[in-house]
């Protein structure tokens, strides 16, 4: 599968070892605002955090060979593995299980590389995502969000909103994170 969002943006549908891509993947971010759910409401707070890009040695918590050991076999076991590439560069890596449960799909993975952040890269590659659930018969999509600015502005942006129920071994492994729906239509 390929498709083109604006003139440059461009998401293919990748073989599983391209998961190997995570590589280059440059995650560093400053947070300036993080989330957390209280009473079932959004809260935000100011905060100053500089995340570093993954680990490039070894197998740490940090690392992106962690990364890839934790998401590889959620791709051989069946989700799609998508890249998204402006004038042919890498730029952005997202995975999407469509058939995660009964009617709904888990949109697992999503980094964009820092220099190509607000460019419009993770809609089209959400939107690609949306694609592949749609067309797979789901009609929401869960994302387990990471609480900063960044994360959570990008889901709401599109539509998701606060999990009612979160998924329990979903909740279980990021407690942390903002778990969120959003209907596919
Ligand atoms: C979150 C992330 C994937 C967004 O990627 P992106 O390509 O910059 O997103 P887009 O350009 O498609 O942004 C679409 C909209 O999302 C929202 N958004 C994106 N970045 C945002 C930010 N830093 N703060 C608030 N809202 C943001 C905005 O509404 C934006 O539209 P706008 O640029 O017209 O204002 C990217 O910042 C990233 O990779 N962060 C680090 C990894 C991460 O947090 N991944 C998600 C894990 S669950």
């Amino acid at each position: 599968m390929a498709s083109n969002t604006g003139d440059e943006i461009e998401v293919r549908e990748l073989a599983a070892n391209s998961i190997e891509l995570i590589r280059e993947i440059d995650r560093s971010e400053h947070i300036d605002v993080l989330y957390t759910v209280d009473d079932g409401r959004l809260h935000s707070e100011r905060v100053e955090i500089e995340v570093p890009p993954w680990d490039p040695e070894g197998d740490g918590d940090h690392s992106s060979a962690r990364r890839i050991t934790e998401f590889e076999p959620i791709v051989t076991g069946g989700a799609a593995l998508l890249g998204a590439f402006i004038d042919d560069l890498f730029a952005g890596i997202a995975i999407v299980d469509p058939s995660f449960e009964e009617g709904t799909a888990w949109f697992a993975f999503l980094h964009v590389s820092r220099v190509y952040r607000r460019r419009g890269v993770a809609s089209a590659l959400w939107d690609a995502g949306v694609k592949i659930a749609a067309d797979a018969g789901a009609s929401s999509m869960y994302v387990s969000a990471t609480p900063s600015g960044s994360a959570v502005g990008f889901y709401t942006s599109h539509g998701c909103r606060l999990a009612e129920r979160p998924h329990p071994e979903l909740f279980a492994m990021e407690p942390e994170d903002i778990h969120l729906t959003c209907p596919v239509t």
